[in-house]
């Protein structure tokens, strides 16, 4: 493996081969390449790009640089789901045990959260009692029993991604269309699902701020999920507003919750819905996206997906006397926004309001941070929803001891109120089966 004709390639934009960058990841894995060549390779790809094939065998080369869990003979078809990563975005907790209690079986690794955005584990341990790491065997007898299980992410899985991260992190090359396809697939290949179901955001809380790219991204991901042999799905959703109204761990359990009992969110709940639907589909539990949609929401209608929820909570550990009972959330030192005026929400400003969450200590600013799980935003009104003046617009929770009229004036300026009524949009498009299907939501 010659380091330097390997950056070389990448700077000039030279086409790499697949066993070139097979040995390439290999090195990089094994510790023989010093971090200033690996760094400078990923600034070359950052500005000169991978041609579809090249990110194709990157991601293959990356899956297989530690254990791979594919290949496993089950008997059934696994299922995963993805998303890039956004504000208010519970849909794992919801998804999940939805689409296990429609006859799924879903098998998810999950990271922590880095940033602004929530991370499922995070999320869970917020569950007294909860446990994120399993041995593998428990993790597919689990599957196998119950038809789903959440666990931490093994650091055995994709470890090339984990040392090219790092260095992404540090030197400003993580927003990179091959960088974050090869990232992301690399992970989800090794994790040994059949079928993956991603939602790809885009707006200004998301790393692809338009929908030409957001869209690109999703379709590069598909295309390399196909070409792994996997059946894929790929959404791609909105993420200027925050997705649902909880914005902080315990905060997003208990909104969680609240969908599975019939309740919540409409912009959330719709895109439950169609995330559970598409992953019934690629399991092949139905034959139609509309068909999981009836079948979902059958699901919450008559309670199976909640008592799936509580079933899986219990399985690894986690309370549930709470459970339809009480919030997890306790109220300790609560502050209400309210409106300054009337209006239609036109705009929720979801950087701004993650922001704020990360100032209450619901999220890690560096790796390794801890974080409350007891703190956060709740939003009282809907995107497009009308607000009377004085009517509450958020609750925030915070620390015992954390003087939050400090953040009253942020959070009241993340909302946009206006005259006229306006229609927000949540799903931009769905990429299924080589066939674009545009979504007027
Ligand atoms: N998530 C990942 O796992 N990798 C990226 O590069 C970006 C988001
Ligand atoms: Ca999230």
């Amino acid at each position: 493996m010659d380091a330097l004709a390997m950056i070389r390639k990448a700077r000039l934009g030279e086409q790499a081969t697949a066993d070139e960058l097979k040995k390439w990841v290999q090195a990089c894995t094994a510790g023989e390449v010093p971090d200033y060549q690996m760094a400078a390779w990923l600034m070359a790809v950052y500005f000169q790009g991978l041609t579809k094939k090249e990110t194709t065998d990157l991601t293959l080369a990356m899956e297989h640089s530690g254990k791979t869990f594919a290949g496993r003979n089950l008997g059934y078809s696994l299922v995963d789901k993805h998303s890039t990563g956004g504000v208010a975005d519970t849909t794992t907790l919801i998804v999940a045990p939805l689409a296990a209690a429609c006859g799924a079986h879903l098998a998810k690794m999950s990271g922590r959260g880095l940033g602004f955005t929530g991370g499922t584990l995070d999320k869970l341990e917020s569950i007294p009692g909860f446990q994120v790491q399993l041995t593998e065997a428990d993790f597919i007898r689990q599957v196998d029993a119950i038809g789903l299980a959440v666990i931490g992410q093994s650091a055995e899985l994709a470890p090339a991604d984990g040392i090219f991260y790092a260095l992404r992190d540090v030197t400003e090359t993580v927003e990179s269309m091959p960088l974050i396809a090869s990232s992301v697939m690399s992970k989800k290949l090794a994790a040994g699902a059949d079928g993956i179901v991603l939602d790809v955001k885009c707006g200004t809380a998301a790393f692809m701020h338009n929908r030409k790219q957001a869209k690109a991204l999703a379709q590069l991901m598909v295309d390399i999920g196909e070409a792994a042999g996997r059946k894929m799905t790929a959404f791609v959703t909105d993420m200027n507003v925050p997705l649902g109204s909880a914005i902080g761990n315990s905060l997003e359990v208990d909104e969680a919750v609240e969908v599975l009992s019939g309740g919540g969110n409409q912009r959330l709940v719709t895109l439950s819905l169609h995330l559970t639907a598409a992953l019934l589909l690629t399991a092949g539990v139905v034959g139609t996206l509309a068909e999981g949609l009836t079948k979902a929401r059958q699901a919450i209608a008559d309670g199976a997906g909640l008592q799936k929820f509580t079933e899986w909570i219990a399985a690894q550990g986690g309370e549930t006397a709470w459970i339809g009972q009480e919030p997890l959330t306790k109220k300790v030192n609560t502050l209400t926004v309210n409106a300054p005026q009337a209006g239609y929400l036109a705009a929720i400003d979801a950087l701004a309001l993650a922001g704020v969450a990360l100032s209450l200590g619901a999220c890690r600013r560096a790796k390794g941070d801890r974080i409350n799980s007891q703190v956060g935003i709740r939003l009282c009104a809907e995107p497009g929803a009308y607000v009377e003046k004085n009517t509450p617009l958020a609750c925030l929770y915070g620390a015992k001891n954390t003087d939050l009229d400090q953040y009253a004036t942020r959070v009241e300026q993340a909302f946009t109120l206006q005259q006229e009524k306006i229609e927000l949009p949540l799903i931009y498009e769905v990429l299924s089966h080589d066939v674009t299907v545009e979504q007027g939501e």
